[in-house]
């Protein structure tokens, strides 16, 4: 945990962290001994979980309640703060449930927006401060819905592919400076999000909000990808490397077929 502080701390920034998986890693984070800034767009759920954390850990939290879908909010935020920030994590998300040809514009640009030009400009914007201190991180929140085409999802799902291959990048790129990047790779989570989606049963394999943030937090620094869970790590590997692409984009869209917003 010592350890842990040294290398991402003093503070990390967890982007979505109002509730579900982003209450999650404030929570881990919190445990590890890390300040936070905590950011959503709901502020009194972020203040509440403040003083939580700072009452139950020890550690300074600031909340800043701020819509990263807005194409300027990423870089002015990061721009405003103060905090030597050694660790991003982003896990905010939107995913625009419905069939494609139904979707409106408004949706697909909120899905790539907060999905994808949000992580990209957060972690463009940290990379030059990472590399001159030497040593930090980055997660991007990704999903096993991102390893193929997934119906009824189809853009979030390009969207989570996107988080994946940009981490893979960065990762290569930063490790010589001393920085870990990690795409989590997630299946189904017990969050809110997922609870109110999700019309069916509970899905195989489905963690916790907290254990997702634990092993995710722990994966850091040992390679690009990380899939928490064991039976998720299975369903990957049959996914990725076993089944034709076409079965597998089967697959998972006869497990997202049933979601709705
Ligand atoms: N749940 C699953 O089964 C699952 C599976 C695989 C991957 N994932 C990934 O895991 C991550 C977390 O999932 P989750 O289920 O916890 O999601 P969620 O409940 O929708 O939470 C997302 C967080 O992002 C914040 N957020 C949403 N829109 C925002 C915006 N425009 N600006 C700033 N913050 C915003 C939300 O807070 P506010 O509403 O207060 O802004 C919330 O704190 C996502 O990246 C998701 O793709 C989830």
């Amino acid at each position: 945990m010592t350890d842990f502080k040294a290398r991402y701390g003093p503070w990390a920034l967890v982007a979505g962290a109002s509730e579900g998986l982003g209450e999650g890693f404030a929570r881990s984070l919190a445990r590890r001994g890390v300040n936070l800034v905590l950011v959503a767009r709901r502020e009194a759920k972020l203040q509440a979980l403040a003083r939580q954390l700072t009452s139950e850990f020890g550690v300074e939290v600031v909340a800043r309640s701020e819509d990263l879908a807005c194409p300027e909010a990423p870089e002015s935020l990061l721009g405003s703060l103060d905090q030597d920030i050694g660790l991003l994590v982003f896990n905010a998300a939107y995913s625009g449930v419905g069939l494609f040809s139904e979707v409106s514009s408004t949706d697909l640009q909120k899905i790539l927006s907060l999905n994808t030009f949000a992580p990209l400009l957060l972690a463009r914007q940290m990379t030059p401060r990472l590399i001159a201190r030497g040593c930090g991180g980055i997660v991007l929140m990704s999903s096993l819905s991102g390893n193929q085409g997934s119906g009824n999802i189809a853009t979030y799902a390009a969207s989570k592919s996107f988080n994946t291959v940009l981490a893979e990048g960065l990762w290569h790129e930063m490790k010589g400076h001393g920085v870990d990047v990690l795409a989590c790779c997630a299946g189904a989570i017990r969050t809110p999000a997922y609870q109110s989606a999700q019309i069916g049963g509970e899905a195989p394999g489905i963690l916790d909000p907290g254990v997702v943030a634990e092993q995710t937090l722990d994966a850091l620094g040992s390679g690009p990808v990380v899939v928490p869970g064991t039976l998720n790590k299975l369903a990957n590997f049959l996914m990725r490397r076993l089944l034709p692409r076409a079965t597998a984009v089967r697959v998972m869209s006869n497990t997202t077929k049933e979601l709705t917003r």
